[in-house]
């Protein structure tokens, strides 16, 4: 889920590195010392180090955006592929430049890759005083102190239980319009090309009751669309039973049942009908009609799904342990349309030159995304992860100049694709939510319709967060340009 970029919509695995990268803004509450987070990967680890900057405040610390001026510096990782690891040790070599005039500088590494390579790191990268995996935050203070102390501090302890429930995130980078919660952490698919599972460890569900508050906290500081976030969210599931321990300012009066999340989606849908809900990421094999008919049934739930096909040949499926075929996800795709029609948003992840991926089956991609008609999709070749059930089961065979020109190839037929889809929405009128000035035209806003396209329009007299029914007039493979017909119409 590298993938929640408003306004990236092809990218490609060198791109997606070389921009995708989050920092913390300026921020003056009167705290003694400043931090500096640097968030790389996707939306999970953006999420975490919203989690991370409301410990460090508690911890006596505000945030800067400026890392020469901080007393601490984060870095929160991600090991997906080999390429975003590499980005974090050129990163670390800048901040040694910071830390040479400083040096009572604090230098820490957070997030995946500091839970893959544990101490390793402090052997590698001589810099680094501080090493903290996904599910260790609440002990950064400790951690701090160690390293303040003079020595280094490591803690990649992976738990069963852990979901932050009860730290709400300071909002960073925020435009104060849409923001991320996360439901679950983990991942318990073992895709045998993806470092994930070892990186974050067992799945578990956040308490809905902690979510639902979250997002009723944030609609009523003005924010008007939330992000649901898991690395497989279909599998959502909470019960009292399993969960009781974890649960925190229990009610009388709480529903004791067990939550899917077809029902989390519609718990959170209820809190007002001006919230938007858009949820990341869904799993081929564990999306239901529920969850679909969820959609349907509210105005406010996004009609978009981010659903990763990774290949369209079924051997490569089956290879990559994704426990789905071809037909199946053709199957799921039919029934997306059956429910909600032509206009739902969906997109994909794929992976070219897997391992023994013949050219035929590269094809089949190709045919895959033809058959589906994907709005956009994020590319990757594929890059071998040590550890994962690939780099143990499989040789990584094929030739990189032939992952990067079948790469090239899908990225050239999801561009052609996406001007299709959005030719269709010519002449038709949209609501889209305003949440930021466009990049290209600073005339211009941008905002998102609800198939997660972005939509340019005038400036006018509207505001950020203002819900503007819109006539589609024109397109690029990656932009809708419309024109207003109707400020904040009733939801
Ligand atoms: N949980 C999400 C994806 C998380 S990782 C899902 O199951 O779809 C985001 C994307 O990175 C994946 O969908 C995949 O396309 C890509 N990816 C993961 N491991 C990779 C690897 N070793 N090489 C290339 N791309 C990879
Ligand atoms: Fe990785 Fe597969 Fe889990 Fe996604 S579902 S995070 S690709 S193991
Ligand atoms: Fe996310 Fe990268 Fe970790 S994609 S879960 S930060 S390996």
């Amino acid at each position: 889920m590298n993938n929640l970029i408003a306004d990236i919509d092809i990218i490609s695995g060198e791109e997606a590195q070389a921009c995708d990268f989050k920092t913390t803004v300026d921020e003056n509450t009167g705290k003694t010392r400043k931090l500096y987070i640097e968030s790389y990967g996707c939306a999970m680890n953006f999420a975490d180090s919203e989690i991370v900057a409301s410990i460090m405040k508690e911890g006596g610390f505000d945030t800067t955006s400026d890392f020469y001026q901080a007393d601490v510096i984060f870095l929160n990782t991600c090991s997906i592929r080999e390429k975003a690891e590499q980005t974090v040790r050129k990163r670390l070599t800048d901040f040694n430049r910071a830390k040479r005039n400083k040096p009572e500088m604090t230098i820490g590494v957070l997030g995946c890759m500091a839970e893959r390579l544990k101490e390793r790191l402090l052997e590698e990268e001589k810099i680094v005083d501080i090493v903290v995996g996904p599910d260790a935050y609440r002990d950064l203070p400790n951690l701090l102190s160690v390293a303040e102390d003079g020595q280094k501090a490591v803690n990649t302890f992976l738990s069963r239980e852990e979901t932050y429930a009860d730290i709400s995130p300071v909002r960073l980078n925020s435009n104060g319009i849409t923001a991320f919660i996360s439901i679950m952490r983990g991942c318990d698919n073992m895709c045998s090309f993806c470092v994930v599972p070892f990186t974050r460890g067992r799945e578990r569900s956040r308490d809905p009751y902690s979510i639902v508050a979250e997002a009723r906290d944030l609609f009523s500081q003005g924010y008007k669309e939330v992000t649901l976030l898991g690395q497989n969210v279909d599998s959502y599931k909470w019960s009292p039973e399993e969960n009781n321990k974890a649960r925190l300012n229990k009610k009388e009066d709480e529903v004791t049942a067990v939550v899917n999340f077809a029902n989390l989606l519609e718990m959170v849908a209820l809190v007002d009908p001006a919230l938007r809900i858009r949820f990341s990421t869904s799993h081929p094999k564990d999306i239901t009609d529920e969850v679909l008919y969820t959609m349907k049934k509210y105005d406010n739930i996004c009609k978009y799904i981010h659903l990763p096909a990774q290949s369209g040949n079924s051997r490569v499926l089956e290879m990559m342990n994704r426990t789905y075929d071809r037909a199946w996800y053709l199957e799921r795709v039919s029934k997306i349309r059956e429910v909600l029609g032509e206009e739902c948003g969906i997109s994909s992840d794929m992976i070219t030159g897997f391992c023994s991926e013949t050219e035929e089956e590269h094809l089949d991609t190709l045919s895959l995304m033809d058959l589906v008609q994907f709005d956009f999709s994020y590319m990757f070749f594929y890059s071998e992860r040590p550890g994962t059930l690939a780099a143990k089961k499989y040789a990584d065979d094929i030739p990189l100049e032939v992952k990067k020109r079948r790469l090239s190839e899908v990225i050239a037929k999801q561009s052609a694709l996406s001007h299709e889809r959005n030719k269709l929405d010519l002449g038709k009128e949209q609501l889209i939510l305003v949440e930021g000035v466009s990049k290209k035209s600073a005339e211009d806003f941008k905002g998102r319709n609800s198939a997660n396209k972005v939509v340019i329009v005038p400036k006018g007299n509207y505001t950020l967060g203002d819900y503007l029914k819109v006539k589609i007039i024109d397109c690029t493979p990656a932009t809708l340009f419309g024109e207003v017909i109707e400020i904040n119409p009733k939801h």
